[in-house]
């Protein structure tokens, strides 16, 4: 295989100049996390059965942010800690229409992750499948932009990424989250009975690609996947957002079943669990708001289960200490001017649009190709 791969290269490399970029088959002493490299694999990187990885959770939103939805997350996800008593995290990847940068600034200083879900949020799949490497800049770049302007943050804290309805692009996809600062992916679902941890691009991925979604095949060196987890949902189908699953039943119902999905990752490899949670779940199915919290009040009798954002998982595999030593990331140390303001624009159809920022107005609503709203 490998002398296949080097005549054909000899015999063409100049017609096909990125052909050399297309990723080998990962080898671990090559790629390891001392060069910010990891292979794409089931193990934990703490194996030990007597002081195991400690079972870290990432509660994922991925939507816009208006007062609404923030007054919906609030009491799930503030005030609470994780067994060392430490806060717990979670991260919210924003869109951009009708979001309130002042709120997004608010999650930022509670320590919580932002992350980036683009600037449209388009509905179509095949908007996402079709884009270009610039359209998809425009995108994720210009939605980074107008998160650090707007909410006034440091860009350098807005590193991950969510393709929407998880229409990953293939290799144009990871380019334009290179070219625009961001340094991890996730949007791609694992199986249930291949739960890889999170893992980079320098090498061939062989986390299982389904389709609809396009995988990237070259090497991207240190751009991380932080794959999403599936778990099992109604009638024993895998799923990947709580609200696809359809579980249905009372709070406790809803709860429990939470609490076993928790438990056959605890007791299988231990892989970081991301979970994507959706607010319209919340009104499409009965009881699980209650359901849901109840769970997140449950799993705190688990002293050995940490709530955290994608951000301190990444920083865990960098340095996968046992739960003996694991403390949950404090981000207390962050600071963001905001001089609240509501900035009103007309859509094109004439209808009020409105934009909460913590820096003056701009001239025009922040978009697609002019994130700053010039
Ligand atoms: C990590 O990878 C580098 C090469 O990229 C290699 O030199 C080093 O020996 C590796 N370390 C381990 C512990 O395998
Ligand atoms: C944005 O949120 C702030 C803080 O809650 C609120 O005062 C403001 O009215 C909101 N702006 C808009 C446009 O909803």
């Amino acid at each position: 295989m490998q002398v296949l791969i080097i005549i054909f290269c000899v015999a063409s490399c100049w017609a096909f100049p990125r052909f050399d970029e297309v990723a080998e088959v990962c080898i671990p002493t090559e790629c390891n996390i001392t060069n910010d490299c990891r292979c794409c694999s089931t193990d934990n990187p703490v194996s030990d059965a007597d002081d195991p990885a400690p079972q870290l959770i990432a509660i994922t939103l991925s939507q816009f942010l208006t007062q609404e939805v923030y007054d919906i997350i609030k009491p799930l996800f503030f005030d609470r800690s994780n067994p060392d008593g430490k806060p717990r995290g979670f991260t919210f990847y924003v869109s951009h229409e009708h979001t309130n940068y002042t709120l997004v600034q608010d999650l930022y200083l509670r320590g919580f992750e932002i992350g980036d879900n683009s600037i449209t949020r388009d509905a179509g799949q095949a908007y996402w499948k079709l884009a270009t490497l610039q359209d998809l800049r425009e995108e994720f770049g210009g939605q980074r932009t107008i998160i650090s302007t707007f909410a006034n943050i440091p860009k350098e804290d807005i590193v991950g990424v969510r393709t929407p309805q998880l229409q990953l692009g293939g290799d144009t996809s990871i380019q334009a989250y290179i070219d625009s600062g961001l340094t991890y992916d996730n949007s791609w679902p694992t199986t249930t009975t291949n739960r890889v941890l999170p893992y980079t691009l320098d090498y061939a991925s062989t986390q299982q690609c389904v389709t609809p979604i396009r995988c990237p095949e070259e090497s991207h060196p240190h751009f991380w996947i932080a794959p999403i987890s599936s778990i099992i949902g109604a009638d024993g189908r895998e799923c990947n957002s709580l609200a696809t699953c359809d579980v249905r039943g009372t709070a406790d119902d809803i709860a429990a079943w939470l609490i076993e999905q928790v438990d056959i990752v605890r007791k299988g490899n231990r892989a970081p669990l991301i979970l994507r949670v959706h607010v319209y779940w919340f009104e499409f199915i009965d009881n699980s708001f209650e359901g849901f919290s109840k769970f997140l009040e449950q799993a705190s009798e688990l002293k050995d289960v940490f709530f955290v954002s994608v951000q301190d998982v990444l920083a865990w595999i960098h340095n996968p200490v046992p739960l003996s030593q694991y403390t949950t990331p404090l981000h207390d140390d962050r600071h963001a001017g905001c001089l609240p303001i509501n900035c009103q624009y007309l859509n094109e159809y004439g209808d009020e649009r409105w934009m909460g920022s913590c820096v003056p107005c701009p001239p025009n609503y922040p978009w697609k190709g002019n994130p700053l709203g010039e």
